[in-house]
């Protein structure tokens, strides 16, 4: 099997020997250091010590302030490198300024760091690294760095290309510093890492948003411009536009910025969709704990058009990255063209087992209004996934064939920043294809279904699970009870149960592995089966540190990150028969 990320090239083991031409840091009798640097330089290597704070790195030229990130800065012992380039300032004499936050009692000038900081010519893409032994080999992770949310999904007919842009930090593996990053697919399985697209303006730092392509050039920035609309998260949150007009490589920042702008503090994540009903824009927007639905012409002037979401579904957090998608009935046998509105809301925290989550509402949508479509939503909220890690779920602009796809950050924000992945953390869920169906109340469901293109994926019929495979169970009609267990050498298991009297799924993953980096990680997490369906069919995604279960009819999923200390290399099934796959990538 080609893995993946043999050409992954990371920060960790640049050598300290290499040649160094930036200045020692000078301490200051306040908690400040400089140093002179160069941008000829090339890389600054910044040494973090994830249990520190974050110290201000503010980088000067010319007595101006061309930047300020944030980075933990080592000051007892050394966790990873961090890249910042300085050689994207051409040739520019560099002034660096360090502000430490630390206790007056702190010596800062023994602080490790100002030893180990050194320079070096090797890119980020040369350097030599050793890599997680749980870097996933057909889900999307970052290079290196920190990633949560995916942001500004689209698909490029013109080149065949998915491109998925993302929440990263590039200056440590936790949360910090939001740029949007950039990967290209063909196939939605192998990605390409491209250069940083968005970075952070005086207007602040890029949250969550939108990519969508104008071809009619409604903005005048020119047609086919691919517009991203997103969050700027500085003394307040508003909301800005950059364009591209090399197919979503490099943008420029609108000089009108900001475009949309309220006085509440939680007022993020737009999604904006060609709304035909209308003939214009159509913007969702997540604020506190409903989302505002805005209009737009040109996607520069909005006009507030309605608000849904007191009363209905989950409240327990803050409503943040909504998507609002026509989905149409799964059966296409049935060849009905019936549709309905569908409302995602992911809520952090809240979800069925803690933390972060995405729920949906199904209702119809008249142009400016949303409505459910029963009232029970008042009361019960439905789950797009019943694990614990899949959040920010949203789709993406201009799929293919009129397909919803959906894609989702493989995490949750009460363990994200611990988990045991250095140098890097987060991937992404495997994209998802949704549609409708009617559940055995006779409401309306979200089917989620595996993307049609993992079916490159299956390689081989194997005997034993491998650390990266899909598996698939059959179970027949008598089945009362169904159980997968997948363990290894060491004891780690994780046990899948299917309870057809109960009508539920269930993954155990308290004895998976690693547990120990937060207390709310060893968990059971259980989906309503919400079908009759029998026989039935559960396809399973397994790679290094992620299982994704999905019921064969789409009526649910379930997506659960685990750490065994080595891969799970034997399957035990009883109630079914299951087939595994080796990968064909
Ligand atoms: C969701 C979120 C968004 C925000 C982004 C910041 O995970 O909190 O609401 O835009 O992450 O990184």
């Amino acid at each position: 099997m080609k893995k993946v990320v043999r050409f992954i090239t990371l920060c960790m083991a640049v050598t300290l020997a290499a040649c160094t031409t930036t200045t020692a840091p000078k301490h200051t009798c306040t908690q400040v250091s400089v140093m002179k640097a160069n941008g000829a330089d090339g890389i600054l290597w910044l040494p973090v010590q994830e249990s520190m704070g974050e110290a201000n790195i503010r980088i000067l030229s010319d007595n101006q302030q061309l930047e300020l990130i944030r980075v933990r800065l080592a000051k007892d012992s050394i966790d990873y490198f961090v890249p910042y380039e300085l050689n994207r300032w051409g040739d520019r004499d560099l002034v660096i300024e360090f502000r430490t936050w630390l206790p007056d009692t702190v010596r800062r000038d023994r602080m490790v760091c100002w030893e180990a900081i050194h320079n070096s010519q090797c890119t980020m893409h040369n350097a030599q690294c050793t890599d997680s032994p749980y870097r996933s080999l057909y889900h999307h992770t970052p290079l290196f760095g920190w990633m949560n949310d995916p942001n500004g999904m689209f698909y490029d007919e013109q080149t065949g290309i998915w491109h998925l842009y993302y929440q990263h930090n590039p200056y440590g593996a936790m949360w910090g510093n939001m740029h949007w990053a950039h990967s290209t697919s063909r196939d939605l399985i192998h990605w390409e890492h491209q250069p940083i697209a968005i970075r952070p303006t005086g207007l602040g730092t890029i949250f969550s948003g939108s990519a969508v392509i104008d071809r009619n050039n409604t903005a005048g920035f020119g047609e086919n411009a691919l517009v991203a609309i997103y969050t700027a998260d500085g003394e307040s949150q508003k909301q800005a536009i950059a364009y591209s007009l090399d197919g979503g490589q490099t943008f420029t920042h609108y000089a009108g910025n900001p475009v949309l702008t309220d006085t509440i503090a939680d007022f993020r994540d737009p999604k904006v969709f060609w709304d035909s009903l209308t003939n214009r824009w159509v913007m969702t927007l997540a604020c506190q704990q409903e989302i505002r639905f805005y209009a737009s012409d040109n996607l520069k002037d909005w006009t507030y058009l309605s608000r849904f979401g007191e009363g209905y579904g989950c409240h327990d957090g803050v409503w943040e990255c909504p998507d609002l998608v026509e989905l149409k009935m799964k059966n296409e046998e049935l060849k009905t063209e019936e549709s309905k509105w569908v409302l995602l809301v992911n809520i952090n925290p809240g979800g069925p087992f803690g933390g972060s989550a995405t729920q949906y509402f199904v209702g119809d949508w008249d142009g400016k209004e949303f409505v459910v479509e029963s009232q029970k939503s008042k009361v019960e909220s439905k789950w797009l996934d019943y694990g614990m890690d899949h959040y920010a779920t949203v789709t993406y602009h201009n799929a293919p064939e009129g397909r919803v796809v959906a894609q989702g950050w493989m995490s949750n924000w009460l363990y994200a920043n611990n988990l045991p992945t250095l140098p890097f953390r987060s991937q992404n869920t495997i994209a998802r294809d949704l549609s409708l169906y009617i559940d055995e109340n006779g409401e309306y469901r979200v089917a989620v279904k595996p993307s049609p293109e993992y079916e490159a994926l299956r390689g081989e019929v194997i005997e034993q699970p491998t650390e990266a495979c899909v598996i698939e169970v059959e179970v027949p009609a008598e089945t009362k009870k169904a159980t997968f267990t997948l363990s290894n050498d060491k004891g780690e298991k994780v046990v899948m149960t299917l309870n057809m009297q109960k009508k539920t799924f269930s993954m155990n993953r308290r004895h998976a592995g690693d547990c120990s980096f937060s207390k709310d990680f060893a968990t059971v997490t259980t989906a309503p089966m919400h079908n009759d369906q029998s026989p039935m069919r559960i396809t399973l995604f397994i790679d290094r540190c992620s299982i994704e279960a999905f019921d064969g009819e789409g009526a649910w999923a379930m997506t659960n990150l685990v750490f065994p200390s080595e891969p799970y290399n034997h399957l035990e099934v009883s109630g079914g028969e299951a087939t595994i796959y080796n990968l064909k990538i």
